[in-house]
């Protein structure tokens, strides 16, 4: 069996500590200096461990703990939009998917994961101190999992490298913009997507929603769907029963899903 490389440590509110047992004493974020190998190595799953006032359980470094205790620089894709983007554009193993920009790498990581290893994952970004986090992040992903896609970066805007794009496969199955312009990203690589093929656009604001479904239309796309995800949690109340929580019911972005039909 291969050494584990990275695991991962939730403390009582639910932080989550994504650690690299490397050998030495080292300084980790939100741990202080440590030796992770020596004081993390004989801690089972479940099992618990005190580092400093800390009491944090080793758990399993699956999708969501990857996502909690992931390195963040630009504003990332969670779970809610994530879910209903990877499904419904039906991503999924052997998938070629483009994915611009790359930013955190926080949708990549939802993609990576259901991709798995016979999936084709390309990722585009401008910004390097962006990409440095995401694909230090899917570094975490790729050493932790079984399955891993075939994953190519490119460093530029999207405009500028699809003849990179298309020199890796010709045609995606997916493609996701989350990106400010999106019109020009569109009519870059539109011609990409597969028949059968879906693009999202994800869109903070509805100039932008309006923008990128005039662009899609002009390319020939039928949209699919248009909207936003609305999420509320419940929780336990102090006397008793479960309701809504007080909380944010913040919106995140406006979503379009567009097929290639012919
Ligand atoms: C909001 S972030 C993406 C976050 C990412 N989806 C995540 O979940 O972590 C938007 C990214 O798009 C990049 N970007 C801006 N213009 C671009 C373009 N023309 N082509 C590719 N990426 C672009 C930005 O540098 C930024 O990193």
């Amino acid at each position: 069996m291969n050494p584990v490389k990275w695991s991962a440590f939730v403390e009582a509110d639910g932080r989550v500590h994504i650690v690299e047992m490397l050998d030495g004493v080292r300084k980790i974020k939100g741990l202080g200096v440590i030796d992770a190998k020596e004081l993390f190595s004989g801690i089972d799953i479940g099992e618990e461990v005190l580092v400093g006032q800390k009491v944090l359980t080793r758990v399993p470094l699956r999708l969501p703990e990857m996502g909690k205790g992931m390195l963040r620089r630009a504003q990332t894709i969670s779970a809610k939009d994530a879910g209903f983007i990877t499904s419904r554009m039906g991503i999924g193993p052997s998938d070629s998917v483009l994915e611009a920009g790359i930013g955190s790498g926080g949708l990549s990581m939802y993609i990576a994961r259901i991709l798995g290893s016979s999936g084709i994952h390309v990722t585009v970004e401008p910004r390097s101190e962006h990409a440095d986090v995401a694909l230090e992040n899917l570094r975490r992903c790729e050493e932790s999992w079984t399955e891993f896609p075939s994953h190519h970066h490119i460093e530029g805007t999207i405009e500028e490298v699809a003849n990179e794009i298309s020199a890796i496969s010709p045609s995606y199955d997916a493609i996701i913009l989350d990106l400010p312009e999106h019109p020009s990203a569109i009519h870059a690589v539109a011609s990409m997507l597969n028949i059968g093929g879906r693009m999202v656009c994800y869109c903070p604001v509805t100039s932008q929603l309006e923008n990128a479904w005039i662009a899609c239309e002009e390319e020939g796309l039928e949209i699919e769907w248009a909207g936003e995800l609305i999420q509320r949690q419940w929780g336990k109340a102090s006397k008793g029963g479960v309701r809504p929580v007080n909380g944010p019911f913040g919106h995140t972005a406006f979503l379009l899903l567009a097929y290639r039909r012919e």
